[in-house]
């Protein structure tokens, strides 16, 4: 048997229509529409309605992805959720999309891994794929962050949005096609620099409610350091030089974040995929959302290097090398 490789077969996104603008915010904190711009780089975000839950998003973002592949819902094999944001821990969203799709043959899975999420997903995917155990997988990132934000806290209520993205992952015998490295990565002991506290079984009497608290300077340092250590290593998996990558996407969580990747590992501006003007931090779906636009876009043709590039809470953090087909 030829060795397999997953290439992407299908994109889709799906946003909620509500929009909060940094306007709005400055009517609910003590914030400005400058401050917001100039050092987050976010000019609006989407906001899910009452009764717009995780699940509709994903499911969304999985149609309009399968519908791009052609592939009928009863050849998917697996679906992959990521999220930190599920309608509920039981049943999983991908169990509702599951449904929701009609994907009847389907296996279905949420996977944690805060903001590296989608990363992880794809790399549990690709495994499957390569294994020979499956054809097509459904991986998907679908947040609403909104749920989980004290908004009286300047600090982090303007930084997220909901969102969800969704590829479909399919077998190919075309050798140096689809994905080729991955990097998927870790470092507990920085666990209390971001977390939600409140959303699960531990108890936090010094929080009330279940809102997301960061240590946002200690973060940002480490996004950066992890997230250029990450790219440049894949990308050597992969057997090619930074100057091969065509398309380079990273998290969406702070364009000074993004600048200073950019910087250290040389992308020019027109090779580095930024939209957070939009969308905020949508935290695992800014990767899908920004490839589903990439590609309505036309940033990338047959042949072409995409590094996608992530970190989040946990701490964690990965990339991945890929040819697109
Ligand atoms: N509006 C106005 N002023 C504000 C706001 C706001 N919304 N938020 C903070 N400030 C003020 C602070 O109070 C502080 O005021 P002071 O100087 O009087 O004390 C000043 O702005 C500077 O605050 P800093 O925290 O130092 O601001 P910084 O430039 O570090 O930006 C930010 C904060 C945006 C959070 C940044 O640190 C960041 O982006 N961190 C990384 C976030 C991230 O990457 N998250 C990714 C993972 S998310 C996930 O996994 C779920």
């Amino acid at each position: 048997m030829k060795d397999l490789t997953a290439v992407i077969t299908g994109v889709g996104k799906a946003l909620p229509e509500k929009r909060l603008t940094n306007a709005d915010l400055e009517k609910m904190v003590e914030t400005s529409d400058e401050w917001i711009s100039k050092r987050v780089g976010i000019k609006e975000r989407r906001m899910a309605e009452d009764g717009e839950w995780t699940s509709h998003l994903a499911a969304r973002a999985a149609r309009d992805a399968l519908a791009m592949s052609g592939i009928p819902a009863e050849q998917i094999d697996l679906i992959l959720v990521s999220t930190t944001t599920p309608d509920t821990l039981y049943p999983s969203v991908s169990c509702l999309v599951q449904r929701a799709i009609g994907a009847v043959n389907a296996g279905a899975m949420d996977v944690a891994a805060a903001c590296t999420g989608f990363i992880y997903a794809m790399g549990t995917a690709w495994s499957m794929i390569r294994s020979g155990l499956m054809k097509n997988v459904i991986v998907i990132a679908a947040e609403v962050v909104t749920s989980s934000l004290d908004w009286t806290d300047r600090d982090t209520c303007v930084l997220f949005g909901d969102g969800a993205g969704a590829v479909v992952l399919s077998a190919s015998e075309q050798e140096g096609t689809g994905i080729l490295a991955m990097r998927l990565r870790a470092d507990g002991t920085y666990a209390d620099i971001l977390k939600l506290p409140n959303s699960g079984s531990r108890v936090f009497p010094e929080y009330a409610g279940r809102f997301v608290k960061m240590q946002g300077n200690d973060v940002f340092r480490h996004a950066v350091r992890d997230m250029v250590e990450c790219a440049t290593d894949v990308v050597a998996a992969a057997g090619l030089t930074l100057a091969d990558v065509d398309l380079f996407i990273p998290h969406q969580a702070n364009i000074r974040i993004i600048d200073a990747i950019a910087t250290r590992l040389n992308v020019p501006p027109e090779k580095m995929f930024v939209n957070i003007e939009n969308y905020g931090n949508t935290s695992s779906a800014t990767l899908p959302i920004a490839l589903c636009e990439a590609v309505e876009q036309g940033r990338l043709k047959p042949g072409d290097i995409l590094v996608l590039d992530a970190f989040g809470a946990g701490l964690t953090w990965g990339a991945m090398a890929i040819r697109w087909k």
